[in-house]
């Protein structure tokens, strides 16, 4: 079973106080900072790129888990992997525009761990021929663009159809986490759970993460 990790989304920080939030949640207990990545086009929002990336890694000593929600991952791979990311996910729904197995043997090649995403709307069965190139799917539960909002139950089952296609990797949930969702998401194999609202809107982030550890854990059943 893999390890428990929260991994608090940036979106949701002060961006006017950028290096002190990252030591904020990470002084908190955050194990990966997740890092949302939109280009304007693949979702309708526009955040931040490599140079920011850059400069989170510069005061970062957790892993960079970076989501790419832009629709040429494989122009921008390497500028991301340059500026420090860790873990490097892209969205299945853009594997028309390029080899999307030739890009996960890229990133690894290149040391770093490869994800791929899938929205809400989009079947898992899409991510089978790429099962034993993966290290992290992360299953959407919003549609990717914007923080704070509702969990999408639906995206539950999901999890259990990564293990019926032979997926052994981490698997990360990303959208509307927090402590009345997040059980729910760890009763069905998920191990990784970003949190933006959740943590940043938190008055005490040290104990929210703890909340939400716990609740993980106590959801997993005895192996926690
Ligand atoms: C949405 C992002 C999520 C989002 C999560 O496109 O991928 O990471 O920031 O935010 P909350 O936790 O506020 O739903
Ligand atoms: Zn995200």
């Amino acid at each position: 079973m893999h390890p428990i990790r929260i991994a608090p989304s940036l979106l949701a920080a002060d961006f006017s106080r950028l290096g002190e939030e990252v030591r904020s949640v990470e002084d908190a207990g955050a194990d990966w900072l997740h890092l949302d990545v939109m280009d304007g086009h693949f979702v309708p929002n526009l955040t931040f790129g490599p140079f920011i990336t850059a400069a989170i890694k510069k005061c970062a000593t957790k892993p960079l888990d970076v989501h790419l929600m832009i629709t040429d991952p494989w122009r921008y791979a390497d500028a991301f992997l340059d500026a420090g990311a860790d873990l490097l996910t892209f969205h299945i729904e853009v594997a028309a525009q390029g080899d999307v197995g030739k890009l996960l043997d890229h990133i690894r090649s290149r040391g770093r761990k490869a994800g791929l995403s899938v929205q809400p709307d989009t079947p898992v069965a899409l991510l089978a021929p790429f099962v034993d190139r993966l290290d992290l799917v992360l299953v959407m539960s919003v549609f990717a663009g914007f923080g704070g909002q509702k969990f999408m139950a639906s995206v539950l089952p999901k999890v259990g159809e990564l293990r019926a296609l032979g997926y052994r990797g981490e698997v990360s949930m990303d959208g509307g986490i927090a402590t009345g969702t997040i059980a729910q998401s760890a009763a069905v194999g998920t191990n990784v759970f970003v949190a933006g609202t959740a943590v940043f809107g938190a008055p005490d982030r040290r104990a929210r993460i703890a909340e939400l550890r716990a609740l993980a854990k106590g959801a997993r059943g005895p192996a926690g």
